[in-house]
């Protein structure tokens, strides 16, 4: 038998050809050969077998295979597509040819990040909330910032997801012991909490039937639905931690796509410093996902049951198993938050959210109800009655377009896809019209075609 294994880095974003991205997976027999007295981690045991996006990026391959001459559009995988503005990229080249000399050399910089850039993002991103420049802790990027989290928090801790949600908050409880066995029947790992959050409840969940856990995570705008928490749904989640003494570990990848008056940050909430820890990214931000850049803040307020300050043990582990962002990298996150580099990253951002435009526009029209797409770059599409795989192979097969099937997002998206807006204006296009063609054709049978298995 034949065992995929594949790495976490993977989950947001590949730029690689998917055959290079498949070589790396290394499919390996289970071993005949020398075993060594080591017993395999128990809780990697428990994952289930394929991680999302290396199982899409093998059907590309397969498919590629299948219609070598097939112009494949990948709206699948939520990798940025459009060049960095050249002031940013300039900043990370000066700096590394610096490097070269004796005057620009620089070592290891600050575990928790350069000062300058630690007070830049304080100022550009919660100015009004008043966050320190100390709270902010630079990384190498949200996701691994989610690993250590879960570092910082152990096994003993009880966590709640958002249903469909962001594979990584899942697989990285399962990894560090928090979690109980995959059940096949119901989808779900016993000990997590999934929080249904679809259309019929505004994509927020229902606290008031909502189990107390230790942490929450929660997403916004969500990764894969493209929702938005409104504020009002925010002050009740707020709420919610506060009266149950929960941690909420808000991600806030795509905040820079909101244009609505939903809040960009948890802590745009009255109470949430004292509850909350905040995840971000310069990825889906400013196109980093190969550079490799975020953040993490921990408000001083945030308090163990103890007592003992979040903040120092997470100081702690942020020196113990990271040893700060590449220096390089940092340049280039300075350079995004000055004043010309923002406005240059704010008119890629508009490119993306006009391609989501697109897409919305496309499946409105073919009488799909279709959501996201306004405050987030993902489209998510609800095909009901149907199966999210057969829905993605449908797709593939007859248009040569990759999406990416809901039910990878968790049960809540068994019925739906989601399509990335990252790409080329062009293929967009292309995209909506080959969409358009299958959906008008189809539309009348789709309900039979999609339920094929
Ligand atoms: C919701 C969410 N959080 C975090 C990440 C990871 O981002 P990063 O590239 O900063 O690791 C992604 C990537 O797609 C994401 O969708």
């Amino acid at each position: 038998m034949y065992k995929l294994s594949a790495c976490c880095s993977m989950a947001c974003g590949i730029s690689l050809h998917p055959k290079m991205v498949l070589a790396s997976l290394r499919i390996r027999k289970q071993g005949n050969g020398h075993r060594t007295n080591v017993p395999r981690n128990v809780n990697l045991e428990k994952l289930q077998n394929n991680y999302l996006f290396p199982e899409i990026s093998k059907r590309e391959v397969q498919h590629m295979d299948k219609y070598p001459n097939a112009k494949v559009i990948s709206l699948g995988i939520g990798d940025t597509t459009e060049p960095i503005p050249e002031k940013i990229s300039l900043s990370m080249a000066n700096y590394a040819r610096a490097l070269s000399t004796a005057d620009g050399y620089r070592g290891y910089g600050a575990e928790q990040g350069n000062q300058a850039l630690r007070k830049a993002i304080a100022e550009t991103f919660y100015k009004d909330v008043v966050i320190k420049d100390t709270e902010v802790f630079v990384s190498d990027g949200s996701q691994c910032d989610i690993s250590r989290l879960q570092l910082l928090l152990g096994s003993k801790v009880t966590i709640a997801v958002q249903d469909p949600s962001f594979p990584a908050y899942i697989d990285s409880s399962v990894i560090i012991g928090q979690a109980g066995d995959f059940q096949d029947k119901t989808g779900k790992y016993q000990n997590i909490e999934y929080m249904p959050c679809g259309p019929q409840n505004n994509f927020f969940p229902d606290l008031a039937t909502t189990p107390r856990t230790d942490i929450i995570f929660f997403c916004s705008p969500n990764n894969p639905t493209g929702h938005a928490a409104t504020r009002k749904q925010l002050q009740q989640l707020v709420e919610f931690a506060r009266d149950n003494g929960s941690i909420i570990i808000f991600d806030s990848a795509y905040a820079a796509y909101i244009t609505d008056d939903s809040p960009k940050s948890i802590f745009e909430i009255p109470g949430a410093k004292e509850v909350a820890i905040e995840i971000s990214s310069f990825s889906k931000f400013a196109g980093f996902t190969g550079v490799r850049l975020g953040w993490t803040v921990v408000p001083e307020e945030l308090l163990f049951s103890s007592g003992f300050p979040v903040i120092n043990d997470f100081n702690r582990i942020v020196c113990t198993c990271f040893n700060g962002a590449s220096n390089i990298a940092q340049a280039g996150g300075l350079a995004c938050l000055s004043s010309e580099g923002f406005q240059a990253i704010r008119s890629v951002i508009d490119y993306y959210k006009e391609n989501a435009n697109i897409l919305v526009d496309t499946f409105a029209s073919l009488g799909l109800n279709v959501y996201g797409g306004v405050n987030a770059p993902y489209v998510w599409v609800h095909f009901p009655g149907s199966k999210s795989w057969s829905v993605f192979s449908e797709i593939l097969e007859k248009t040569h377009i990759i999406t990416v099937p809901g039910s990878g997002f968790g049960p809540g998206g068994a019925e739906y896809i989601r399509i990335s807006a990252f790409g080329q204006r062009d293929r967009i296009i292309e995209a909506s019209w080959r969409l358009e063609k299958l959906f008008s054709k189809e539309k009348t049978l789709f309900n039979s075609v999609w339920n094929i298995e």
